[in-house]
């Protein structure tokens, strides 16, 4: 095995293809699950924890028939805000990249521009941001994500499904990287 990439051969680069792909089956999905867990941590002000938001918003999803990718785009959409809050959606989006549609993680990634509509206002910024993507492919997603799960997603009282409910469909999706590269 090699000590420097230029050194690399055929038969080096074979051996850790295999040894990412056995990693990649069952860290990612065991990442993203405790992750999640950790979400439990944050509040930054809301009424429900950041986990409490991200499970209540997944099961909106869910019940409203979303697809897998669909369901896990809205568990997941706040995931970035573990690492940095002003870029937590573009973090959360790069995370989903191999895993969902095109349109998911463009939603995904501005999906802060699209919930200032209800309180850039009071922040000094243009509440109308999302009004710059409307001829975007995925702006109709977009305004499903914020408007129909993400944004009605704070109240503590909500009978949210369990994070483990929603092991099947992070490991569905996360199990199937539509790219490697
Ligand atoms: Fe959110």
């Amino acid at each position: 095995m090699f000590t420097t990439m230029t050194e690399g051969t055929r038969e080096d680069w074979g051996h850790i293809a295999r040894e990412h792909a056995v990693h990649q089956k069952s860290a990612a999905v065991e990442q993203i699950m405790e992750s999640l867990a950790r979400l439990d941590k944050i509040e930054v002000g809301f009424a429900a924890t950041q986990l409490g938001h991200s499970l209540m918003a997944a099961t909106l999803a869910r019940r409203s028939g979303a697809s897998d990718e669909e369901v896990v785009a809205a568990l997941c959409h706040d995931l970035g805000k573990l690492m940095s809050i002003p870029n937590h959606g573009a973090i959360a989006a790069e995370i989903l990249k191999p895993y969902v549609r095109e349109d998911i993680y463009h939603a995904v990634k501005h999906h802060q521009a699209f919930q200032g509509k209800y309180y850039y206002e009071y922040l000094g910024q243009s509440p109308n941001l999302r009004d710059d993507f409307a001829s975007e492919p995925w702006y109709d997603f977009a305004v499903k994500l914020v408007d129909e799960w993400d944004c009605p997603a704070f109240d503590p009282n909500f009978p949210a499904d369990s994070l483990e409910s929603f092991r099947p469909e992070v490991t569905r999706v996360f199990s199937n990287p539509k790219r490697v590269i």
